[in-house]
């Protein structure tokens, strides 16, 4: 058959070198493979690179030091003996609050009084913030009107629910501040991407939004009050 005839080609061994010669071009070869091998070390040398060793002496730096301070406004994450351990998560600190002490989630029944209100005045500059952090962080889940509906829902994450429900209307601040540092549920936490300011200025946010959605004559100012209701007629 014609493709066992091209098969049997392709596999005949080729003339050979004679046993000298062979063993003078392995010898070559492995030679040259040696030599080239130490010029890449020469060349890129990836094995000994330069690095300060932990808390070395440092002539960069004008303090002399090789470690640097940390940055002004970073969070603490992990504390005690286990802060260094790979997750950390044993040691974790309570997260920096603003003002008073933060009532745990469970220990809030969906019925006590606010604990801790927004600490921040409530001012076009905050809200403004707050929409800015609310659309790029919870916006993907819970939607830009806080409906539950958001894009990343639609696509199979698990629906939030709307924070136009009577249990969220009621809730405290501080359980938005707390869902937000400490995650609920299928959510997980922002604390990492949200400081607390920017934390308090969501939830300022989140009332515009719920007030949007539920607000009542009353609640507007004579003047544009007046004006939706000679819309309505
Ligand atoms: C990746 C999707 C996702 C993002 C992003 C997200 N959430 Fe959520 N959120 C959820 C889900 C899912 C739940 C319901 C969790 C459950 O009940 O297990 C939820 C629940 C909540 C609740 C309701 C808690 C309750 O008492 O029922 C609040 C409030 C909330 N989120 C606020 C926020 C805020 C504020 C942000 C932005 C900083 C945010 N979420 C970002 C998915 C998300």
């Amino acid at each position: 058959m014609k493709g066992g005839r091209l098969e049997s080609a392709c596999w005949r061994p080729r003339a050979t070198l004679g046993g000298a010669g062979h063993a003078a071009a392995v010898a070559a070869l492995c030679a040259a493979a040696l030599a080239l091998g130490g010029c890449e070390r020469a060349m890129r040398n990836m094995y000994q690179q330069p690095k300060v060793d932990t808390l070395a002496q440092s002539d960069f730096f004008p303090d002399g030091q090789s470690a640097r301070p940390l940055s002004p406004g970073t969070v603490a994450r992990s504390g005690g003996a286990l802060a260094g351990t790979s997750s950390g998560r044993a040691g974790v600190l309570p997260l920096p609050v603003h003002a008073g002490t933060v009532t745990p989630v469970l220990a809030w029944a969906g019925t006590a009084a606010p604990s801790v209100p927004n600490p921040l005045p409530v001012t076009q500059a905050l809200l403004a913030r707050g929409r800015g952090r609310f659309d790029i962080y919870c916006a993907p889940c819970h939607s830009v009107v806080g409906d539950g509906d958001g894009m990343v829902a639609r696509r199979g994450f698990p629906h939030p629910p709307s924070y136009h429900t009577e249990r969220l209307r009621k809730a405290p601040d501080e359980h938005f501040f707390d869902v937000i540092t400490r995650g609920y549920g299928a959510m997980y936490p922002y604390a990492d991407r949200l400081a607390p300011d920017d934390r308090w200025a969501v939830v300022a946010y989140i009332r515009a939004l719920q007030l949007s959605q539920h607000a009542r004559l009353a609640d507007v100012p004579p003047a544009q009050a007046k004006l939706l209701e000679q819309q309505k007629r």
